[in-house]
């Protein structure tokens, strides 16, 4: 099964093909990331126009490279939800469009689910297994007992951790976007300043709003004092704490629930302290991680693709009257 998959909940227009939810035939991902740049963030008006320009030409593109047309196609797939629901618009009207012109399937997906699945590309996927979803949106931990069957068992209560970092980013001075940059800064430094530990709980929710505001008072307290906080050893001190919160509490869910694998999703995936901390964890604990590379953590279409197969095999179909959705919980 072919499956045309499309990604346009945030900056990226993407459109992949992807067989059988886990062979990879094409990806074609458009980023906006150098236009936001210039505003420090994303803008969400500049975000769907852009993708209203550039959406028939990711289609066309990712045909060519696959060498196939509409003939070769099953199933049309779409993000509905959750991101910005101008870019998931455009995105949704493409796929929706597709699939009355070609008369084939409409699956939508989660991307949430995505994420997880980007995993799918890499190794198939074993079960039981935990999911660590960590984005600029997201950070989730999710019970997968089966394929495409979701448990949440927490989430954050505030900021998600791609969230924190990229505010924290804009704190130290460091340019959009400030996620990676932050996270190469962090292994320049040392762990000089002292920052709680968010949420140090027996639940397994998350909260990173305080560790982003001791972040702001000890910056804000250092300027008073006509001092210049010190970029790379923040940048430790935090990624350190948040890496503590984000393994600690994913190993005792592995622990609680007696499950021997474990994936790491999202956009915050690719962040070489966490990676670091998770491979050391999993290693003492003999869990079996798997971390997609790093084409794969960043929003695109493969993902999309790759979930898409499991949606349909769950019996997921939407019609034409598929709406987008800004917030949506994955189930
Ligand atoms: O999954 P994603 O591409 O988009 C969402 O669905 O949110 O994640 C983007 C987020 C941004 O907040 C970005 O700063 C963060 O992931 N990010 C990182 C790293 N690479 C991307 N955060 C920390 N360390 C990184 N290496
Ligand atoms: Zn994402």
């Amino acid at each position: 099964m072919n499956v045309l998959a499309i990604e346009s909940s945030c900056d990226e227009t993407s459109v992949s093909i992807i067989k059988d939810g886990s062979e990879e035939i094409s990806t074609v991902i458009l980023s906006q990331m150098d236009t936001h740049a210039n505003y420090g963030g994303v803008v969400p008006e500049i975000a769907s126009r852009m993708h209203v320009e550039n959406i028939t030409i990711v289609i066309d593109e990712a045909l060519k490279k696959a060498n196939m047309n509409m003939d070769d196609i099953d199933a049309f797939a779409v993000t509905y939800g959750p991101g910005l629901i101008g870019s998931l618009l455009v995105g949704l009207m493409a796929a929706k469009t597709l699939s009355f012109i070609y008369n084939k399937p409409l699956i939508p997906v989660h991307h949430i689910a995505g994420h997880i699945y980007a995993n799918n590309l890499v190794k198939r996927l074993e079960f039981p297994l935990i999911a660590l979803v960590v984005s600029g949106g997201h950070t989730e931990l999710i019970y997968m007992k089966e394929d495409y069957s979701f448990e949440k068992l927490g989430g954050t209560l505030d900021d998600a951790v791609g969230e924190a970092y990229d505010k924290v980013a804009r704190v130290i001075n460091v340019p959009y976007p400030g996620g990676p940059l932050v996270d190469k800064l962090a292994f320049e430094g040392e762990d000089t300043y002292d920052l709680p530990i968010p949420l140090n709980d027996d639940s397994y929710n998350f909260s990173f709003s305080g560790l982003k505001s001791a972040v702001i008072n000890l910056a804000h307290n250092e300027k008073q004092r006509g001092n210049e906080i010190i970029k790379e050893n923040m940048a430790c001190s935090f990624q350190n704490r948040v890496v503590e919160i984000l393994v600690k509490k994913t190993m005792r869910a592995l622990k609680d629930y007696g499950v021997k694998n474990l994936i790491v999703a999202g956009g915050v995936a690719a962040n070489k302290g966490l990676r670091k901390g998770l491979t050391e964890a999993c290693l003492e604990e003999e869990i079996n991680l798997i971390i997609p590379e790093m084409k794969y953590c960043t929003d695109n279409a493969a993902m999309i693709g790759a979930a898409a197969y499991y949606a349909y095999k769950r019996g997921d179909k939407a019609g034409l009257d598929l709406n987008a959705k800004a917030v949506t919980e994955l189930k």
